[in-house]
């Protein structure tokens, strides 16, 4: 019989649990690999995630010297200093105050000239650290996973995407208005994504619910890019109640 792999899932007692727990997750594959390659995330997501990294730092209980990190995006057109470029959230939440080496931490480069020839470097500067080991992850409203927007393919690699309205109207209240968010971004594949050994998707708060209960239950389809993970045999879901309840556990 073909047996495929189902996801772990975690349900926290709420949004600050969610963010421990997935603390814990990267906090068990850095002890066990000193020198792990780690996928980070930007958004609202995460931030609990990074500071409890940085107060674990500041305790002595987390070394990042001998990591390596990539990060899953960036928009077009911003300079890492931008204040919403997604290589100034890294800086902000979490490099700046742990001891990684800037050099071995990646971001793809929103002003890259040449945008073929910077995806595929990225690509390549992934399979030389060795492959991601463990890779954090959110989900837009849309199903979207790093900026894989719906009808992306479960092959596809790290480039330039079309941004949806959705995806802009979600992050615009990081921004004065809708029409200051960039339309394009790079972000790694699906299939790049895929190749992580370790998988773990966070998702908090009511408004998830249902693109989780499909992206978990539903068939695995390109229009929720997310369902796409379904069959990862590394695969962990962190939820806080809200984001879980639709789902049939
Ligand atoms: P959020 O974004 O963490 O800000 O909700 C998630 C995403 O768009 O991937």
């Amino acid at each position: 019989m073909n047996k495929v792999a189902k996801p772990t899932i975690v349900v926290a007692t709420d949004k600050d649990h969610a963010a421990l727990c997935t603390a814990d997750l990267i906090h068990q594959a850095v002890s066990e690999n000193s020198s792990a390659v780690l996928g980070l995330a930007t958004g609202g997501t995460p931030v609990g995630v990074y500071r409890l990294l940085v107060e674990r730092f500041q305790a002595g209980d987390l070394d990042f010297s001998d990591l390596t990190t990539f990060n899953l995006d960036e928009y077009v057109g911003l300079a890492p200093e931008h204040d919403q470029s997604y290589r100034y959230f890294m800086q902000q939440q979490l490099f700046d105050h742990v001891n990684v080496n800037r050099e071995r931490t990646h971001v793809p480069n929103g002003l890259a000239t040449d945008i073929e020839i910077h995806v595929a470097e990225y690509e390549k500067q992934i399979l030389q650290a060795g492959g991601i080991d463990l890779q954090l992850l959110g989900i837009g409203n849309n199903g979207h996973i790093a900026f894989n927007e719906p009808g992306s393919a479960i092959d596809s690699r790290t480039r330039q995407v079309d941004l949806t309205d959705d995806t802009i109207e979600a992050n615009s209240r990081f921004f004065n208005s809708a029409a200051d968010v960039p339309r394009h971004a790079i972000t790694m594949g699906i299939g790049t994504i895929l190749e992580a050994r370790r998988i773990v998707l966070m998702a908090t708060g009511e408004s998830k619910a249902k693109v989780v209960q499909a992206a978990i239950e539903g068939p695995a389809a390109p229009r929720n890019p997310a369902s796409l993970l379904q069959g990862h045999v590394g695969l962990t879901f962190v939820l806080d109640p809200a984001s879980a309840h639709l789902l049939r556990i």
